[in-house]
């Protein structure tokens, strides 16, 4: 047996109008974990599609071979046969079934022709040791977090005997010791011989568990080499083809007047009425002003303005003002009048519509500013929309692409762009560069300051701590419900955000 237990040698993949891959050759060490890495739109899932069969021999050019044997997969099965597992940003378990069926769907057990549940349940209780889940095997998928999925999906991977594992961003939905606890299962399974090709955008990250590293760029490898041989400016500048001095742009900070004030906002649950999700929350934020959102992930961010925005919660108490006036809204429609935008964390969810093109995706929310007398002005329309692509760097041969085509960062700035083209006063951006890369995170911040440069606020809620410390000129904490601290973006460190995280300061 050689030295590799993967070789891609050759990979050319085009999809019409894009040559996605461009003579890609990809080699993995058995036992290694290898982190694949590179800018939105690179290149990296297709490459694993390609690998895992999603698509199918034929469909490219090129070699793929799996211990020096050359294959030739037709279907997801095929690939699996040859000890490839690989694990979806988007999970792709079925909800109202439970673990064990999960575990062993289209692949059951049988004894004598009949499906043998004990041994399943059994083996499925084994498997739960190894990723580190004492849950039973009965357990419904739908009653479980994200994080404790991730784990099923590894699990059914172990149970297959997957002798190469790919996880495709398997950490941007997770909190951070799910990561964490992610993290060391594959450095475990490493242990026990499991080879590990690793996607993602978070350095630390791949500096973490990373031997040994592959960058990619516009399709094409750029090269492959040792992890203890970079450092994270090195890493960039080969991922995004030029040096990056600093990390968040400088802003000149002009504040001007209030113009967005929330008060004493209390959201009850709307699945257990006598309980508060939100819990008298009160605010107010300046014209020109970053706001940054801190906390833990269930701290209530998301719903706080999810309830603002009219699309969470029935039962509400407080009042919005906006410059100075007392508003009366009650749909998302009457808070973007208003001027009040919310790009939603779950961009799939909430934001945009796969089957539609970017163009439509952009000009969703913005088809009145755009109409005259109901009729839309297609000539406005379609010089925004370049617009837009333009400045976020959108990567797609035309503004027609369908947007579930993009890959995924990409899709993210669609719906940036969405957001951008209302116009708004005070812009809510809910985990605003999860999935983005690095240079078009930095092109964000740009973004960002040009807009408050031009007197929008900026509300921003993330969960990377060093982009809240970069960008806010304040910083609310939220724990629980509830506000537990405000810092001034000068005074703020990791540690004071922490402390206010995680309970400290409270009466
Ligand atoms: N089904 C498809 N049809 C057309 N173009 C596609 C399709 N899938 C991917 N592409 C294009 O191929 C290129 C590579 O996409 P891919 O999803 O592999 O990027 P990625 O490196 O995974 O990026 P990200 O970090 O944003 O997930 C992109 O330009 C994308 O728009
Ligand atoms: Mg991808």
């Amino acid at each position: 047996m050689g030295q590799h237990i993967l070789e891609m040698k050759h990979i050319t993949k085009e999809f019409p109008g894009v040559r996605a891959l461009d003579n890609v050759n990809f080699q993995v060490k058995r036992g290694e974990i290898h982190c694949l890495v590179g800018e939105n739109g690179a290149g990296k899932s297709t490459l694993m599609k390609i690998l895992s069969g999603v698509y199918p021999s034929g469909t490219y050019d090129g070699e793929i071979r799996i211990d020096g044997t050359s294959q030739a997969f037709q279907h997801v099965k095929d690939s699996e046969k040859a000890g490839v597992a690989i694990i979806y940003q988007e999970l792709a378990l079925v909800k109202q079934m439970n673990i064990c069926e999960n575990i062993y769907l289209g692949n059951e057990i049988t004894k004598r022709g009949v499906i043998d549940w004990e041994q399943m349940y059994v083996e499925t209780e084994k498997v739960l040791k190894e990723v580190g889940l004492s849950i039973k095997p009965t357990t419904k998928v739908l009653s479980l977090g994200i994080g404790k999925q991730q784990l099923i999906e590894i699990a059914k991977a172990i149970s297959k005997k997957a002798e190469l594992l790919i996880l495709d961003e398997p950490t941007s939905a997770l909190t951070e010791k799910e990561a964490e606890n992610l993290l060391q299962l594959l450095m475990e399974l490493k242990k026990k011989g499991v080879t590990c090709i690793y996607i993602s955008h978070k350095l630390n990250e791949i500096f973490q568990i990373a031997d040994t590293i592959t960058i990619l760029r516009d399709g094409q490898t750029i090269t492959t080499c040792e992890a203890r041989e970079l450092d994270e400016e090195k890493l960039i500048a080969l991922m995004v083809g030029r040096k990056l001095t600093q990390r968040f742009p400088k802003r000149e900070q002009v504040l001007g007047e209030t113009v967005m004030e929330v008060r004493n906002w209390t959201v009850y649950d709307p699945d257990i009425p006598a309980k508060k999700k939100i819990k008298d929350v009160s605010f107010s934020i300046k014209q020109g002003e970053i706001l940054g959102f801190a906390g833990l992930m269930g701290a209530g961010r998301t719903e706080l303005f999810m309830s603002i925005f009219g699309c969470y919660g029935h039962a509400i108490t407080g009042e919005i003002l906006v410059n100075g006036k007392k508003t009366n809204m009650t749909s998302p429609r009457d808070v973007i009048q208003e001027g009040i935008s919310y790009l939603s964390e779950d961009r799939k969810g909430n934001g945009l519509v796969l089957t539609q093109s970017i163009r439509e995706n952009i000009t969703a929310a913005s088809l009145s500013a755009l109409s005259k007398w109901g009729v839309i002005d297609g000539n406005q329309e379609v010089v925004a929309v370049e617009g837009y692509i333009k400045d976020l760097r959108i990567k797609t041969p035309s503004m027609e692409q369908r947007t579930g085509n993009l890959s995924g960062g990409n899709q993210q700035k669609v719906v940036l762009g969405k957001w951008l083209m209302t116009k708004p006063k005070v812009l809510i951006l809910d985990e605003p560069t999860r999935g983005i890369d690095i240079g078009a995170k930095y092109e964000i911040y740009n973004i960002m300051n040009d807009l408050v440069s031009q007197g929008v606020c900026v509300i921003m809620i993330s969960s990377e701590l060093p982009e809240i410390l970069g960008m806010s000129d304040r910083i609310i904490v939220m724990c629980e419900g509830s506000i537990a601290g405000e810092i001034p973006g000068k005074e703020a460190d990791q540690e004071k955000i922490i402390y206010y995280a995680t309970g400290g300061g409270r009466k």
